[in-house]
């Protein structure tokens, strides 16, 4: 038992004026096929199929690398949208159970929406999802007669009575698999644009004797994307309710507008956020944090009480335990500061790990990488990293450990030792000012010699 899903990604999305497969464009930083698996795993679904055409190899690698467990049908023409669904065919081979249709160009689905679906299943055969339509423009109308769905008409195909219907199809469908395929195999092509119609399955199963019903939902959740311009509205779209989201769960955005979330930032309440903060994917911030103006984050951990900004980057790993300081022009990346760790100014730390309470000075970077290969800085709780430190790694500074400001260390520095790794400073009593007598002196020969070839 349990449910499938099939995606619809096989289109080019001629409009996009794009080499990439439109369902690959980004929205909050994940590809709308990636959001569109999210809405259907809401289900739990036992199986996902992704129905492939155009940049197959690249969607193919897109869905997995979200989801391993994804199953791509290849559809080598695109055919209709009934002849996509058909493609999924043999990988759903011996399920047992409901087959869901989405789309992979419609991202803002959402799961609520998908189980009031599955719950009309109960009671109806087919279950198709509609929605009241400000401007029905060219989507295909759901004939209804009561509760019962009747037929979908294609725009091309509708008469004037059935343009003026207003509950349109968004294309989500559900039915009990083998169901689902046999209805599909009665579709022919006999149309205004000779494609097979996944949607004449409601009037094929309403002769069948089966029964058929709509759940709507609202019009901004089947928003499709065609353009750039589409594309651009979407990503609003995402960020307006991301940052209604994060109000409701408590979170202070100094400047809602200027904040900008990705498809699974998670952030704990009282946190403050201050002006144009930008989350790449895979950041989450814990409760009571403080994130600065002008700071980046993304694939990182900030834990309570931190504070981080203004003008950071956190990368990829970047562990902060609790109030940890991360001040401006600092990067940090692949590196994890126990708690109460500070580094305040213009600094890099990378493949590191920072103990509690270490302070590092303004200016240090952690020289993790060889040209080949990277390498890891260990740097013990309380340790006190003088300003603009080079750290050649892999190296290690102790608990409690001292480097000199300006120091390059290539060695490991025990425990509570002082590291000085500079060259050794020499005063020339006068020199500084016969040095300036010497320049200046330079400086006027060569006006003069200016001044003569200019005669
Ligand atoms: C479809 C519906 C229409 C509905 C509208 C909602 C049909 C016949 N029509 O029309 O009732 O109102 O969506 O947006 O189903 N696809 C494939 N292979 C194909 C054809 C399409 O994978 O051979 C995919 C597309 O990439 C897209 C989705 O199916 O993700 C819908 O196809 P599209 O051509 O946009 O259908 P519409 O004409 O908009
Ligand atoms: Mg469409």
């Amino acid at each position: 038992m349990g449910i499938a899903l099939i995606i619809l990604a096989a289109g080019k999305g001629t409009r996009m004026q794009s080499d990439m497969p439109k369902v690959l464009h980004a929205i909050a930083g994940a590809p709308m096929l990636v959001h569109a698996i999210r809405a259907g795993a809401a289900l739990e679904p036992s199986r996902c199929v992704i129905v492939a055409g155009h940049g197959a190899e690249a969607v193919t690698a897109a869905a997995q690398n979200y989801e391993p467990a994804c199953q791509i049908a290849l559809q080598t023409e695109q055919l209709g949208t009934a002849h996509a669904v058909a493609q999924a065919r043999s990988a759903l081979e011996g399920h047992d159970g409901d087959a869901l249709v989405l789309y992979g160009d419609t991202p803002f689905i959402q799961p609520e929406t998908l189980e009031r679906m599955i719950e009309a299943r109960r009671t109806h055969d087919v279950v198709v999802l509609g929605f009241q339509a400000a401007d029905p423009g060219r989507y295909g109308r759901l004939v209804m007669n009561g509760d019962t769905l009747e037929r979908i008409v294609e725009f091309k195909d509708a008469n004037d009575a059935e343009r003026a219907i207003d509950l349109c199809n968004s294309g989500v469908i559900a039915a009990d698999s083998a169901t689902l395929f046999d209805l599909i195999d009665a579709v022919g092509n006999d149309n205004a644009t000779g494609e097979y119609y996944l949607t004449d399955i409601i009037a094929i199963a309403r002769a069948r004797g089966l029964s058929a019903t709509a759940v709507a939902c609202d019009e901004a959740e089947t928003l499709g994307v065609n353009s750039r311009a589409e594309l651009a509205m979407a990503e609003a779209l995402f960020q307006a309710r991301a940052r209604a989201e994060t109000h409701e769960a408590g979170v202070t955005l100094l400047a809602p507008e200027t904040v900008f979330f990705a498809y699974d930032t998670v952030v704990g309440r009282d946190t403050i956020i201050e002006q144009n903060v930008v989350f790449g994917p895979g950041a989450s911030v814990e409760s009571g944090a403080h994130i600065r103006a002008f700071s980046h984050l993304e694939g990182c951990h900030v834990s309570r009480g931190a504070i981080v900004g203004p003008y950071a980057r956190l990368r990829e790993g970047a562990e902060l335990a609790e109030d940890v300081r991360i001040g401006n022009f600092v990067e940090i990346k692949n590196a994890v500061l126990d708690e109460g760790a500070k580094v305040n100014h213009l600094s890099y730390i990378g493949d590191a790990t920072i103990g509690a309470g270490a302070n590092i000075g303004a200016g240090t970077v952690t020289c993790n990488y060889d040209g080949v290969m990277k390498h890891h800085t260990t740097i013990g709780a309380r340790a006190f990293i003088g300003s603009d430190t080079m750290l050649i790694a892999p190296v290690t500074v102790g608990a409690d450990a001292m480097t000199g400001s300006g120091s390059v260390i290539t060695r490991d520095v025990p425990d509570g030792a002082l590291a000085i790794a500079r060259p050794e400073q020499v005063n020339k009593p006068g020199l500084a000012r016969k040095l300036i007598d010497i320049l200046k002196k330079k400086k006027a020969r060569q006006a003069t010699r200016q001044a003569e070839g200019a005669e």
